[in-house]
Order: structure tokens, then C-alpha cells, then sequence
């Protein structure tokens, strides 16, 4: 009898949360091209919630993956379009810039010989490995994006599970040149138990260059405001992450 008083959330929202950390280096924002937002209603209530929490800029970052979402620069720049124009007619203090969550594939491979990938930053590319388990040319991968440029940024490493209890595979990855990004919600311990404790153990060897809400929906970034009282969380606000803006 009390739902009609129930607001969205059973969370209370925590005002400019996330104000020191600035930006989203893992947004699924854009409308429509993969599993995150599918509309630009849904886009717009997570746009409403990055001013609540503080953040000054999202860097989208849709999927691109061969077998589920293949997009390409072209339908991830007319998605940004559609974002960008709701930030406008609604007048939301952000800065949007569009980039990718590229998986491991051949795919992968290709855009990056063909010079078709979306930087973050003109910089960074944000990647993921397989959950299940690792693959054998993911060195070859890497070399690739250096020999282009760029600085391969690692989404999630805590949640590679084949890596859990072998701190030594983080180490390598990192003396191999590669950016770390955390997913700020491991740290609630909304992907496990598991997941969590390696997001400690990956703050405490200072690991950590940058954080992603990877937000999917407007759900994700609510239960951002578990980290209020985390103090995991307060040590990451005093890192320097890539997240800061100039
Ligand atoms: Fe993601």
C-alpha cells in the first residue's frame, strides 16, 4: 500500500558523489547500439543522474563486438548526435565525448589496422578481454595498439576472474604499458563477492589509472550512491586518475 510513495529508488541519491572524480571514462549512454540505454528517454534519466552525482563529462562507450553489437564509428557518431542534442535542448552542464568498449576479436584486430578506432582523449582505447578465459594473442593485441600510438586502457580487470588469487597477471599486463580502468561499481560488490576483493587488492598495489561507472541504465548509476560510505572509495578520490579534467 505505500508503492505510490516510493520514489525510483529505494537509494537515497548522495549530491555530487562522483564530483571529484569529474568524468565516466565507461558509459553505455548512447541510445539503441548495444545492451545499455535503448532509448533516448532511458539516455536522458542517466544524463538527469551524471548532474546529480557531479560528473562533468561522460565518455560514451558502447560495445563493439563482432558476434553481438557491431558497430562502427559512423552509428556510434549519429548516436552521440542524438545524446549530444538531449544535453543541449535540456541545457545539462556535461561534456560528452564518443568512444568504444572494443572487445578482443578479430574485428578488433582490424579496426585497429585500418585506423578506425575511436580514441578516448585522441589517447586511450578502452578494451575488454573474455570473462570466461584468457586469450593467446593478447600480447600481439597490445603491441598492436602501442605500435599505432595509443595506450591500451584494460576495462575491469577485477572482473577477470582466470586473474583472481594471481596478482603476477595484473603486473605483467601493467609493466607491459597497460592503463587499468576500475568499474566503480566492483566496489559495492555488484558483481560479487570475488569481484570486490579484487578491486581492493587491485587499490592497494596502485594499480589503478582510471574509473567507469559502466553504467548500462539509470539502475547502475543509482547504486553508485552505496559508495558514500565505502572507504575504498574515499582512497580512490585521492588518486591521480585519468578521470580529472585538465
Ligand atoms: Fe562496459
Amino acid at each position: 500500500m505505500f508503492s505510490f510513495f516510493k520514489s525510483k529508488s529505494s537509494i537515497p541519491s548522495v549530491p555530487f558523489l562522483l564530483e571529484s572524480i569529474e568524468s565516466d571514462w565507461h558509459s553505455h549512454v548512447l541510445p539503441g547500439i548495444d545492451d545499455g540505454s535503448q532509448n533516448a528517454e532511458q539516455s536522458l534519466e542517466m544524463l538527469q543522474e551524471y548532474v546529480r552525482l557531479g560528473i562533468k563529462k561522460i565518455v560514451a562507450t558502447p560495445h563493439v563486438r563482432a558476434d553481438y553489437f557491431k558497430n562502427t564509428k559512423e552509428s556510434i557518431i549519429e548516436a552521440q548526435s542524438k545524446v549530444q542534442h538531449l544535453i543541449t535542448a535540456h541545457q545539462l552542464p556535461l561534456v560528452l565525448e564518443a568512444s568504444a568498449e572494443y572487445f578482443a576479436d578479430e574485428n578488433f584486430l582490424q579496426l585497429i589496422e585500418q585506423d578506425q578506432l575511436l580514441p578516448i582523449e585522441n589517447q586511450y582505447i578502452l578494451f575488454e578481454f573474455p570473462m570466461q578465459s584468457p586469450i593467446l594473442w593478447a600480447t600481439k593485441l597490445v603491441e598492436k595498439l602501442q605500435r599505432k600510438g595509443y595506450t591500451p586502457l584494460l576495462a575491469h580487470p577485477e572482473r577477470y576472474r582466470y586473474w583472481h588469487g594471481k596478482p603476477q597477471e595484473w603486473g605483467k599486463w601493467k609493466n607491459r604499458g597497460v592503463c587499468f580502468q576500475l568499474n566503480l561499481l566492483s566496489l559495492t560488490g555488484h558483481y560479487g563477492s570475488a569481484e570486490r576483493r579484487a578491486a581492493f587488492q587491485l587499490l592497494d598495489t596502485d594499480y589503478i589509472d582510471a574509473v567507469g561507472s559502466d553504467a548500462h541504465g539509470l539502475s547502475h548509476l543509482q547504486k553508485l550512491n552505496e559508495l558514500a560510505k565505502n572507504p575504498h572509495f574515499d582512497k580512490l578520490q585521492q588518486l591521480p586518475l585519468l578521470n580529472h579534467l585538465e
